[in-house]
Parts: structure tokens; sequence; C-alpha cells
């Protein structure tokens, strides 16, 4: 499969994820979209009782970052940590009003512990009309780092 004209939709608090998308970066050349929240989140503690409070009261953190426009892309990899079992809530209020119909998603994410199922019924939840690759998705673990050039070289 041809990756000359692909966009990265990513988040990543500390830093895990953001080194996934680089990688990506770096072998394919792809259009970066850095997603953030207004107001960005604090330390591990602080974070997951925000988010925890998020998602009771269903008020995902606000955006920062400007919707897109991604007409021009066939392939966007959309990457993330793990929150609560699934996509961080203020990620899914950007990807959900993108348009994507018709796009190649190819997700990728870290995780402490947690698998990968959540966010792919997520995913599917979000992006009804677009193709997501279920079978080339990235997911690092725990501490593991599965290798990132070894993962593009294998889609196709
Ligand atoms: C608010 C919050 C919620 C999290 N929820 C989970 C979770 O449900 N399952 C899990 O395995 N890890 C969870 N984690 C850990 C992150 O998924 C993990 O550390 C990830 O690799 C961080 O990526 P980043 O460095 O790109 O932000 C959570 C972390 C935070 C801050």
């Amino acid at each position: 499969m041809s990756l000359d004209k692909c966009a990265v939709i990513y988040y990543s608090k500390s830093g895990r994820t953001k080194q996934v998308a680089e990688a990506i970066k770096a072998r394919t050349n792809a259009d970066m979209y850095l997603v953030e929240p207004e107001e960005a989140y604090g330390g591990y503690l602080a974070s997951i009782i925000k988010v925890g409070k998020e998602k009771l009261t269903r008020r995902p953190a606000k955006l920062k970052t400007q919707i897109a426009d991604f007409m021009g892309y066939d392939v966007i990899f959309i990457g993330f940590p793990v929150w609560y079992g699934t996509l961080p809530p203020f990620f899914q209020e950007y990807i959900k009003q993108c348009d994507l119909k018709g796009k190649r998603i190819i997700p990728f994410a870290t995780s402490g512990g947690t698998g990968k199922s959540g966010s792919l019924n997520t995913l599917k939840e979000l992006l009804p009309e677009s193709e997501i690759d279920i079978n080339n998705y990235y997911f690092a673990t725990g501490s593991s780092k599965p290798d990132v050039n070894a993962w593009l070289d294998n889609i196709n």
C-alpha cells in the first residue's frame, strides 16, 4: 500500500503514543495533527480524577484544536493512549466531528495493560462510515514496544 499521502491524528499525554506517531512520520512523511484539550491534563492521579468526572458528567474536556479538513488523504492513522479502557473523551469528540467517510483508518494506541477491544468498539461507533483496519491495529500494552517500522512495512 502506498502511504505517500497519509495523515496522523493523535494525542499523547506523557509521550509514549507520541513516540509511535513520530516514528510513523519518520517513515511515511505523514502530515501530523496533534489534538489537544483546551486545558492540559496534569499528572497521572489528577488526570484520573478529572477524566473520571468527565465520564460521570458526560462532559468531555473542551478542545483546543480545530477540526481539520482530511479530504486530501486516503489513509489516516489515529493514535491515542487508552484511558478508562478506550479513547480519551475529548479525543473522541474530535474524531466524531471530522469527516472521515470512506477513509482507511489505521489505529495505534498505547496502554498500561488494557487490551484493544474497548477502543476498537469505540472507533467503530465513532466512525461507522470509515474502513477501520482492524488487522493492522498497532497496540503497545504495558512495557511492550512492537517495532513501528516492521508494522508499517507489513501494512498492505
Ligand atoms: C486518565 C488516564 C486513564 C488511563 N486509563 C487506562 C486504562 O483504562 N487502561 C490502561 O491499560 N491504561 C490506562 N492508562 C495508562 C495509559 O494508557 C498509558 O500510560 C499510556 O501508554 C500513556 O500514553 P501517553 O504517554 O501517550 O500519554 C490511563 C492513563 C491516564 C492518564
